[in-house]
């Protein structure tokens, strides 16, 4: 074997090399490394949600979404100037209440299932300023006042369901029987409503519709109850197309004439788009509810801040799949925004975002349980006294302190009695109850 054939077996050959180990231009400097959680720390939820960022893929699209929701909250939490104060505004739904609207919608399934919960959590705090959802993001909220939906499974046969009466979403069932309680709950309510569009002249709109169905149903596990109670507005242009509908379509043949505006509602939620300083959309799932939003924010130029989570890619030219991009392209969002598109099923990760939400801006509330223990717990300004109990109790984001003398420990029991009563006051800041001991 000559020389020149030995060379070329034992070195990689240029056009190989200059393929494959190309130079890299330097990474600037600050750019995240991928890292993901460390177990052997423990379980801190706090710090677990920080490395989603840094982990890759959908993962760093929840951390963003989560920042861009925190920027929704800081920029929230801005007091409106003095010119800013919605004085002339008679419509106590749609007065602009903070520096940041912020518009939340989600599809009819998130209310048949447990998304439902969180979502009437961040009602019930007036974390949110609008909401937009389907016809069956009302109906199935209020029917499960009357009765339960079920877990099943996604394989259960449709014929066998339909013998037996029991529908089903997805792998949740609801028995029809759960509709026939949802009539004889709501048929009344209608006729009142007609009853008083004849009497008083009242003009109903689907938001006027869904205050009252809240007011009616009057349970606090309702979203409808604390919307009406918080003066949240709920849009639902398309109020007919569910059970609701089938309600009303009834409602013509037994006592006609009821009046719905669609026209009325729309000039409400445009108008709170153009009314906001700032504007925030968080848009879970697709279809109507997430036109809807950025439609009105069309009238302001764009939203400031927005997160979509849904799992429609945006091959079809579909509204639900589009990215933010292209509603930049169409003035809806505006062109220094940073918006995030997580894809993914809401059900995983909207609990999530929740929780993340719930530290945002806390303080530390010291607990003293039964047996004495005391820990401190980092709570939000505006959770409840249960919600602080259930954590500490729960051990969740919880630390002990051993005080030091008989004094100190009088002093903490004032301390988390003054505390404690402000937050069931509803006070949105408490003093820390530590320093004033020098913890
Ligand atoms: N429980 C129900 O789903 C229910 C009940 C009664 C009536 N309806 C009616 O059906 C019609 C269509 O429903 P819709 O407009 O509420 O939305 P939809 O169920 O058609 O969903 C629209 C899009 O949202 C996204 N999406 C939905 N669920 C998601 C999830 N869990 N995670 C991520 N992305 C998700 C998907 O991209 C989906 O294509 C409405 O008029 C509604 O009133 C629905």
């Amino acid at each position: 074997m000559s020389d020149e054939k030995q060379d070329s077996h034992d070195e990689v050959p240029e056009l190989v090399k200059n393929a494959v180990l190309v130079h890299s231009s330097p990474i600037p400097i600050g750019t995240p490394i991928v890292k993901g959680y460390d177990w052997n720390k423990g379980i801190d939820y706090h710090f677990l949600f920080e490395t989603y960022k840094n982990s890759g893929f959908q993962a760093t699209n929840f951390g963003l979404a989560v920042d861009e929701i925190h920027k929704m909250l800081n920029s929230r939490n801005i007091p409106l100037e003095n010119d800013q104060i919605d004085i002339l505004e008679e419509d106590k739904f749609i007065e602009r209440k903070s520096s940041c609207t912020i518009f939340l919608g989600y599809t009819s399934n998130m209310a048949s299932c447990g998304i439902r919960d969180t979502i009437r959590f961040l009602v019930q705090h007036k974390m949110v300023d609008c909401i937009v959802t389907t016809a069956g993001g009302i109906e199935e909220d209020l029917i499960k006042c009357l009765a339960p939906t079920y877990i099943g499974d996604f394989h259960l046969e449709g014929k066998s369901l339909r013998q037996c009466g029991i529908n089903r979403i997805g792998n949740l069932l609801v028995p029809n029987d759960n509709y026939c309680l949802f009539e004889d709950w709501v048929m009344p309510i209608l006729d009142a409503m007609l009853a008083e569009q004849k009497t008083k002249g009242t003009v109903w709109t689907p938001s006027k519709i869904i205050t009252r169905l809240g007011e009616e149903i009057n349970n606090e596990n309702s979203i409808y109850y604390w919307a009406a109670k918080n003066k949240i507005p709920v849009f639902s242009p398309a109020l007919t197309d569910g059970s609701l509908g089938d309600m009303m379509y009834f409602h013509t043949f037994r006592n006609p004439g009821l009046i719905i505006d669609i026209l009325s509602d729309l000039r409400r939620l445009n108008t709170m788009a153009m009314k906001a300083v700032k504007s925030g959309m968080i848009i879970i799932g697709g279809g109507i509810v997430k036109h809807h939003i950025c439609n009105a924010n069309l009238m302001r130029n764009g939203a400031d801040y927005a997160v979509f989570i849904n799992t429609s890619s945006e091959f079809d030219g579909s509204d639900s799949g589009a990215r933010p991009d292209e509603a930049i392209s169409w003035g809806k969002i505006r062109m220094d925004a940073k918006p995030v598109k997580l894809i993914s099923d809401v059900r995983i990760v909207l609990i999530f975002s929740a929780d993340p939400l719930r530290f945002t801006q806390t303080v530390e509330v010291i607990i003293i349980d039964d047996t004495r223990n005391i820990g401190v717990v980092p709570t939000p300004t505006w959770c409840m006294v249960s919600d602080i109990i259930l954590a500490a109790q729960s051990g969740i984001g919880c630390r002990s302190i051993t005080p030091t003398s008989a004094s100190e420990i009088g002093d903490l029991f004032i301390e988390v009695a003054a505390s404690l009563s402000r937050l069931a006051r509803g006070c949105r800041s408490v003093p820390h109850p530590l320093r004033s001991i020098g913890y």
